[in-house]
């Protein structure tokens, strides 16, 4: 059997992460992939509770190191329990942010260096890469006008200053282009329908063409 293929989405705030990863997940089932959804920080018991820590709670919280730590350590659980044995069972992951987002969050938002971001996640969470990131890019009031419209109280960082958020979202486009070989930029201001449209070509030609179909078996 075939590995199954990692999908991550990143993106700011309310650029439409969930919501395409539903779908994306809802058309990859109706061609008879198994398919795990799953999001981060969370995706697991114990990584859903360090979720809560970060994702509630004062902006000043934790500092940029600590929180830092708590996204890798949720990441470590997430990677072992689910994605790692999903991936080994042909399962195709859709994951809602990845290591992507601790870059953008965590090193651009915080300015924790790139280096012991990317150090911490080679010795915690080794070995595994997504085989292709979507990047949803949104302009930044779009996006917090998108996520203000939602009740919920997972606001600790939708609440972190304007400037955060800019460094976050072009930390972003900075990912994408650095890495156009995993990496797709999406034009996300557009309706739910086209961004969809454009990432199920995307995952066509990348993941689901014949040709390297064969060549990844
Ligand atoms: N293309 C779109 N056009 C307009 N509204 C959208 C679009 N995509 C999503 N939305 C709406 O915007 C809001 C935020 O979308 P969603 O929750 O998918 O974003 P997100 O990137 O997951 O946000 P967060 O970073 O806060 O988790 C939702 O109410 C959703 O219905
Ligand atoms: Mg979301």
């Amino acid at each position: 059997m075939s590995r199954g293929r990692f999908i991550t989405f990143e993106g700011g705030e309310g650029s439409g992460k969930s919501t395409q990863v539903r779908r994306l997940a809802a058309a990859l089932t109706e061609r008879g992939i198994a398919v795990e959804v799953t999001r981060e920080p969370g995706g697991t018991q114990g990584a859903e509770m360090i979720r809560a820590l970060l994702v509630s709670g004062a902006t000043g919280r934790w500092d940029a190191e600590t929180e830092t730590l708590l996204h890798v350590a949720a990441r470590r659980d997430h990677v072992e329990k689910i994605i790692r044995p999903a991936l080994a069972r042909g399962t195709w992951v859709v994951c809602d942010r990845f290591i992507d987002s601790t870059v953008a969050y965590q090193g651009g938002g915080h300015g924790i260096a790139l280096e012991t971001i990317h150090q911490l996640h080679a010795l915690m969470v080794p070995d595994i890469a997504p085989d292709l990131t979507v990047v949803l890019d949104v302009p930044l009031d779009v996006g917090l006008e998108r996520a203000g419209s939602r009740a919920d109280t997972e606001n600790r960082y939708e609440q972190m200053a304007r400037a955060f958020h800019e460094r976050v979202n072009g930390t972003f486009r900075a990912i994408a282009e650095r890495e156009p070989e995993r990496c797709r930029l999406v034009d996300a201001t557009r309706t739910e329908e086209a961004v969809a449209a454009t990432v199920w070509r995307t995952v066509e030609t990348s993941l689901l063409e014949p040709g390297r179909e064969r060549a990844a078996q």
